[in-house]
């Protein structure tokens, strides 16, 4: 769990759904500051690339969040600020387009 607490970013899309629990991700906005999403059972979200995050788990204390992939599955995370060799790349494409689709 330590990498999700900490700000990192990846190089390719962090897709992901809540199977089980709960928590909130917290989105890096373009104005530098955390804009936090409530993630429950069902809901499916995407964190472009090159967008900093980070995840806590709420007072249940328990999430089950499967991870999809569009290409061969990568695991690379970048702290913050290694991470910001992404951040320039993409900076036009991605900050504003964290994609929470919330359970009906
Ligand atoms: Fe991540």
């Amino acid at each position: 769990m330590k990498i999700f607490n900490s700000e990192h970013l990846h190089p390719d899309e962090e897709i992901r759904f809540v199977s089980a629990g709960s928590g909130y991700f917290d989105i890096r906005s373009r104005e530098d500051t955390w804009v936090r999403l409530e993630v429950t059972e069902g809901d499916f979200m995407v964190i472009p690339t090159g967008t900093y995050h980070r995840f806590y788990l709420d007072t249940q204390g328990y999430v089950k969040l499967r991870r999809f992939f569009t290409e061969a599955p990568s695991w690379i995370a970048f702290p913050r600020p290694e991470g910001d060799m992404y951040t320039a790349k993409h900076r036009d494409v991605v900050q504003d387009r964290a994609v929470l689709v919330e359970a009906n």
